[in-house]
C-alpha cells in the first residue's frame, strides 16, 4: 500500500481543484490512499515570523510530506502562473532549507488541476516544472490531468458528471501510482 498526499491550492469552499482532490481520492486504485492537505491556516511567509519558529500549520503540513510516499498537487491557474498562496505555503514548507532533502528530494510528484476557462490550468502545471526541479523532486509526466470548462464538468456538489472525466482521473492517479511503487522498488 502507497501513501500518497494531495494538495489542493485553493481556499474557496466551492474550489474546482478541492473537487478535483476529492475525486482522486474516491477513484484511486486499491492499491493507494490519498491523504488530502489544505494550505489553510498557512500565514504569509515573512523571514522575521520564521526567525520567531516555524508556524505550527507549516510544521503541520511539512510532517505530511515527510510521511508521503508521492505529491499531487491540484493546483489553480492565475494569469497564466500558480497562484500566490499556493506557491507561498510550499515555499514556507522549505523552510529551513536544511530540511529540503527530507521533504522533498527524490520525492515523487504529480500536478494536475482544473479552471473553469478552456486551457485547465495548463500553464500553472508548467510553471511548477522549476520548483520541483530546484527542490530535487522526481516529477511524473505520464498523463496530463488539465479539467477545462470545470463549471461545466463539476455538479453544484463538487461531483463529476460524467464517466469521461472520472475515467481520466482515474487514470492519471494510476499512473502515478504505478510510478511511486516503482520509484519505491
Ligand atoms: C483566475 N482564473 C484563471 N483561470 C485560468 O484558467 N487561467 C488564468 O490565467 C486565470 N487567471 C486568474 C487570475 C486570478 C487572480 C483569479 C482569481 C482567477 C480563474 C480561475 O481558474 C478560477 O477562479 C478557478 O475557479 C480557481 O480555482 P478554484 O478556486 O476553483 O480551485
Amino acid at each position: 500500500m502507497i501513501r500518497l498526499l494531495g494538495i489542493a491550492g485553493s481556499l474557496r469552499q466551492g474550489s474546482f481543484n478541492r473537487a478535483l482532490l476529492r475525486a482522486a481520492v474516491e477513484l484511486a486504485p486499491a492499491e493507494c490512499v490519498i491523504d488530502v492537505a489544505t494550505i489553510e491556516g498557512i500565514p504569509l511567509y515573512d523571514g522575521d515570523v520564521e526567525a520567531d519558529g516555524i508556524p505550527q500549520a507549516v510544521q503541520f503540513l511539512k510532517e505530511k510530506v515527510a510521511s508521503a510516499d508521492g505529491l499531487i498537487l491540484v493546483t489553480p491557474e492565475y494569469n497564466n502562473s500558480i497562484p500566490g498562496p499556493f506557491k507561498n505555503a510550499i515555499d514556507w514548507l522549505t523552510r529551513p532549507t536544511s530540511d529540503i532533502p527530507r521533504l522533498f528530494n527524490e520525492r515523487p510528484v504529480a500536478v494536475c488541476g482544473a479552471s473553469p476557462g478552456p486551457g485547465g490550468t495548463r500553464f500553472a502545471q508548467l510553471a511548477w516544472v522549476p520548483v520541483f526541479r530546484v527542490l530535487g523532486m522526481q516529477p511524473w509526466f505520464g498523463r496530463t490531468l488539465a479539467l477545462g470548462e470545470a463549471g461545466k464538468l463539476f455538479d453544484d456538489e463538487g461531483n463529476l458528471r460524467d464517466e469521461k472525466p472520472r475515467e481520466q482521473v482515474r487514470k492519471f492517479v494510476t499512473g502515478f501510482a504505478h510510478f511511486v511503487m516503482r520509484a519505491r522498488a
